[in-house]
């Protein structure tokens, strides 16, 4: 009796829990498009830029020399002498002038004899150069002539050392002693990957050589000497809000001798004084010996990079603090003088006008408009009350000259833990402007912390996720991947912060790029060779993010609740008053199909949907395929208050409804 009494009480319980799924699976969906719950800010997804996994030098940055200036603490890093035994015999010397020129300090002594034809040969940035055919490439010399005879060629190879294009350089520049620079152009005969370059120098004379670069010219905008066109694009499509520049841990440098100092940065590239990276031993099973900042990409060029992508930039200075993980070291207070100076004159640099010192330096480099900078971040990934007290001085100091300028504060390297309850306690304390918080944990984090906004202060300080990136493995695991499943949750993640868009106003993943062989840091967002890249499943769903952000929130409930789990699905969704435009957005993150119907307060006609699933959340892209997952768009059939679909197992589906 007990038992059977029993029996039917826990079936009774099972009827209703599936009575309860059941209705769950079914339950209409609401959207009040005409109850905006905030504007959406137009710098919400933006992008977080960092030198690491070779994103600047060897990435995006297209020399296709490296160690150009001989400058690398190992001189000949990525150089050989040709034939091998010429260093020894003294026809070619290093010579280093590093206490009369700290910024450009060794180069290449040239001495031959009438008989002599040897040459020096670059094997270029992790797995070589790569030419495409027909393509003219750049070939430049920064060289002073002391005794004149030498006549050079140049020789580009295959990965087999087949010969697919040559020149003749003929040296115009007068034994004057003085350094010039000179440019010839080189045309492959072959598209090729895993290529050299071989500079021959023949006959009697010396000649001092300062730098050896080699540029495609299908440069973005085609600008000499710029960046991969490619990578930018890529960038270009996301439509970014913001871009922050240029880290990252190397704001910070693993010692404060090596923090990023943006006025090393800018001008000829012989007063850009390079410094190891912290990424070159920062990993301990990715050593990067040879992993240098030569600053080709400096900041006139990001903010250039931002102007070309409609990004705000968001440039990030150093504290008097370097790496807190690393030396942790701090300058004192009576010493910061020159970094405090640094920033505000960063700001003079982007926004004065050329009445001004650092407004008229920019103006020599070629842009005599403003940046019209309006955020900058004062330290990158600090904390503590060293922290606290720096960033004091130099808030105080900002404001009092830039009061429009918005101050990105950090919090640390994690969220909710002393570290990060201090600097926040502190920082809303302070009514600081904006403060970054930084996430890498797991998908199922990003999934249950989709409501982490919800119940923020409205009228606190606005948040900046400026660094954050789903993890299936533990960070720099080759087993870390850029996969569906962590792409699906962080639009999890993301659907609460765009519901949250009115205390969330810029969020970026992290980090940007990788290079397929030369990385340090997975997972990234988009990852290239040196001849081609891919964009991963984490990027698409930035993309569709991005491009569809709307003008304004609007609450997508259930049961009067925000969709965030709920029958394993989350959403939300904006309108786009310009396009008169509802914008729905919904993550299903089950291996199954799910039926969704949704109740509206105005009247819709038929639209697209965009989808990007797959059956296996463990589907990536890659270099030889890197089109295995990417969105779909379809017609949408669509008329008045109510919206039916089913969306697709393990997927993030927009639908795109005209008003
Ligand atoms: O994004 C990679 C690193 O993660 C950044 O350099 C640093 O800010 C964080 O620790």
């Amino acid at each position: 009796m007990i038992n059977l009494h029993y029996r039917t009480v826990f079936t009774f319980i099972l009827l209703i829990q599936a009575a309860v799924q059941h209705t769950n699976a079914q339950s209409a969906y609401q959207v009040e498009t005409k109850q905006p719950l905030t504007p959406m800010p137009a710098t919400l997804w933006g992008l977080f830029f960092e030198d690491i996994n070779r994103a600047a030098d060897g990435g995006v940055y297209a020399e296709m020399v490296e160690n150009r200036s001989f400058d690398f603490p190992k001189p000949m890093t990525a150089w050989e002498t040709w034939p091998s035994n010429r260093l020894r015999d003294g026809v070619f010397l290093v010579i280093n002038q590093s206490a009369q020129n700290a910024a450009d300090p060794k180069y290449m002594e040239i001495t031959t004899g009438a008989k002599d034809t040897v040459g020096l040969v670059n094997s270029g940035f992790d797995e070589g150069m790569a030419f495409k055919k027909e393509l003219t490439y750049n070939l430049i010399l920064r060289y002073r002539q002391l005794k004149a005879g030498i006549h050079c060629r140049a020789f580009i190879f295959d990965r087999r050392n087949h010969i697919i294009g040559h020149i003749t350089l003929p040296l115009l520049a007068p034994a004057d002693h003085d350094w010039h620079t000179q440019q010839m152009n080189i045309v492959p005969q072959d598209t090729a990957a895993g290529g050299k370059l071989l500079v021959i120098f023949e006959g009697a004379g010396k000649l001092d050589v300062d730098r050896i670069s080699l540029f495609p010219t299908d440069t973005w905008k085609q600008r000499p000497g710029g960046l991969r066109a490619d990578l930018v694009q890529k960038l270009y499509d996301l439509h970014p809000g913001f871009l922050r520049f240029p880290g990252g841990c190397i704001v910070e440098g693993n010692q404060i001798v090596h923090r990023y100092q943006w006025k090393h940065t800018i001008g000829n590239l012989e007063d850009r004084q390079m410094v190891q990276s912290i990424w070159a031993d920062d990993v301990p099973d990715r050593q990067t010996p040879d992993y240098m900042e030569s600053f080709g990409l400096g900041f006139f060029e990001y903010f250039q990079l931002c102007e070309d992508i409609g990004a705000e930039p968001l440039p990030i200075i150093n504290v008097g603090m370097s790496c807190q993980f690393d030396a942790a070291e701090v300058v004192p207070v009576n010493e910061l003088e020159p970094y405090i100076g640094d920033a505000l004159d960063l700001v003079e640099f982007a926004n004065g006008d050329t009445s001004t010192y650092w407004g008229r330096k920019r103006a020599q480099l070629g842009h005599p408009a403003p940046f019209h900078m309006k955020l900058l971040g004062v330290g990158n990934e600090n904390w503590g009350p060293q922290y606290a007290e720096h960033l004091k001085l130099f808030t105080d100091r900002l404001k009092a000259k830039y009061p429009d300028v918005k101050l990105v504060n950090a919090t640390g390297y994690s969220r909710n833990i002393p570290v990060f309850t201090y600097m926040d306690s502190v920082l809303r304390a302070r009514k600081a402007d904006i403060i970054d918080e930084h996430f890498y944990d797991t998908p199922k984090w990003f999934m249950d912390n989709s409501n982490r906004y919800d119940s923020y202060d409205r009228n606190g300080p606005k948040i900046f996720v400026g660094e954050y990136a789903a993890q299936s493995d533990r960070i720099g695991s080759m087993k870390n991947k850029n996969n569906l499943l962590t792409a699906l949750a962080e639009a999890c993640f993301m659907t609460g912060i765009e519901r949250n868009a009115g205390v969330v106003s810029m969020a970026s993943y992290a980090p940007l790029f990788a290079h397929v062989t030369g990385w340090q840091w997975t997972p990234n967002l988009i990852w290239f060779d040196n001849a081609s890249s891919y964009v991963t499943p984490n990027y698409w769903v930035q993309y569709l993010f991005s491009n569809n952000k709307g003008t304004e929130v609007v609450p997508m409930t259930v049961g009067g609740k925000a969709i965030q789990g709920q029958d394993s699905t989350w959403a939300s969704a904006v309108v786009d008053k310009e396009k008169h435009q509802l914008i729905i957005k919904l993550v299903n993150m089950s291996s199954k199909p799910s039926a969704k119907s949704i109740k509206l307060d105005a009247a819709v006609k038929s639209g697209t949907i965009i989808t990007l699933s797959n059956t296996h959340t463990t589907i990536e892209n890659s270099i030889a395929n890197p089109g295995n997952i990417k969105p779909e768009t379809a017609a949408f059939k669509a008329k008045g208050k109510n919206v039916s679909l089913t969306v697709k197992p393990n997927s993030l589906t927009l639908i795109k409804l005209d008003l």
